[in-house]
């Protein structure tokens, strides 16, 4: 989806407040205290004592200006004169945040997940329609140079017909996660979801997923799960997780492994990918010199800005040039949509159709969105997958 650019000169600093100063919110403080060509100029949280303390914590770190703060990030923006919105609210706040912004004129990067269901996520879409202003996900383990060396190496081989993720964590966070159902697949799983779809450039078709929690599991709701998508190409991603597994941990960005016609490709989450193929195949894509004894070579990699801070350099060139970026929702909400195909596979034991989830989820955003002209943009999508058909230049 096109939007609108910012219209600022090239030294000018884009100005942006930060709705949302928990614990992520103050990561991203710190992240935009050093990005070049960014300057904060509000913090806005419901909670006003929070926003205040995350400016005077940031203050004392160094870096950070004593900005202004507010209850209500629409009229902090206004009496700011700020030019753009991060949304590191709870998700339940990101519908209604991220619509006030983007129908004030202010486009923004919000965290994921682009919002607390898929419905929601697709009146955000129609918002940013409506607006013609951009509303980005930042899907921070995307930003990741050696996902990025991971996904060129794989499919430089050839089609690739399998993606395998393993996440095994012992996770012990207290708090909501321990109470919540099917925390492993809603609150982590979209990471590697996510991941999937930018590795493998395809969508997903269907899924069979599997929940379970053992009775020493520390979480209440389902902290396992097994899931098989088939994409639209016929690959199979298939994720096996937990967040009770106790001794030989993963990466939290997992274990991953793609196979593909001419080779193999692993990356353990953290170092650079590994390349098995055949040595003189025209594709390969690794540094000469001697394998490592199993046969692997290290994938090259290349320099860029990680996570959040990837996301925001990402944002602020979009919002300069007018150009689509990774991440713009349109090409985002499939991520949502698998966590939420996965979760009802769980709960059924069957096969379940994306475009299933996606159309119920349509019928929903219609009936519950309150803006009208969101609404009527939603209600012109002639079917969901047309609706989010921007998403194929940006997935
Ligand atoms: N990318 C990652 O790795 C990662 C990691 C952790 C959290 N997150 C995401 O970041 C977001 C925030 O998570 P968190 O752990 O910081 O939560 P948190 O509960 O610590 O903080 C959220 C803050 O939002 C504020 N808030 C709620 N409604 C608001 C509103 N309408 N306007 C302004 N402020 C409002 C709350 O008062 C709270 O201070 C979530 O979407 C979460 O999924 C991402």
């Amino acid at each position: 989806m096109t939007h609108r650019p910012l219209g600022i000169a090239a030294d000018e600093p884009v100005r942006v407040v930060l709705a949302g100063a928990g614990a992520m919110g103050r990561a991203w403080l710190q992240v935009i205290s050093v990005e070049p060509g960014v300057e904060l100029a509000g913090v806005a949280d419901v909670n006003l004592g929070v926003a205040r303390d995350a400016v005077a914590q940031a203050v004392a770190r160094g870096g950070s200006p004593a900005v202004p703060v507010g209850g209500d990030v629409v009229v902090l923006a206004r009496e700011t004169a700020a030019h753009a919105v991060v949304d590191v609210t709870v998700p339940s706040a990101h519908h209604p945040v991220t619509t006030a912004a983007l129908l004030a004129g202010l486009p923004v990067l919000g965290e994921k997940p682009a919002a607390a269901t898929l419905a929601e996520a697709l009146s955000l879409c129609a918002a940013a329609e409506v607006t013609g202003e951009l509303f980005m996900v930042s899907q921070s383990r995307r930003w990741n140079p050696r996902l990025a060396a991971f996904g060129e190496a794989a499919r430089a081989l050839g089609p690739v017909a399998t993606l395998t993720t393993q996440f095994f964590k012992a996770a012990h966070f207290g708090g909501f996660r321990e109470e919540m159902a099917d925390p492993l697949l809603v609150d982590m799983a979209i990471h590697a979801f996510d991941s999937a779809r930018f590795l493998l450039r395809s969508e997903p078709a269907t899924v069979y997923c599997e929940a379970w929690n053992p009775p020493w599991s520390w979480f209440s709701g389902n902290a396992a799960a097994s899931a098989t998508f088939a994409m639209d190409d016929g690959a199979r991603y298939v994720y096996d997780g937990s967040w009770f597994a106790p001794g030989a941990e993963t990466s939290w960005n997992g274990a991953w492994r793609a196979v593909a016609e001419h080779g193999t490709v692993c990356w353990d989450g953290e170092a650079a990918p590994v390349a098995f193929t055949e040595p003189d195949h025209a594709g390969r894509r690794y540094v000469d010199g001697p394998a490592d004894p199993a046969g692997g070579r290290p994938v090259p990699v290349a320099d860029g800005p990680e996570g959040i801070a990837g996301a925001l350099r990402a944002f602020v060139a979009a919002v300069r040039s007018g150009r689509t970026p990774d991440g713009e929702v349109h090409g985002n909400v499939m991520s949502l949509a698998m966590v939420e195909a996965a979760v009802r596979s769980a709960a059924t034991g069957r096969w379940v159709l994306l475009d299933d989830v996606l159309e119920d989820a349509h019928r929903a955003a219609v009936r519950s969105e309150p803006h009208a002209g969101v609404r009527a943009a939603l209600r012109a999508w002639p079917d969901p997958r047309s609706g989010l058909a921007d998403a194929a230049t940006t997935a």
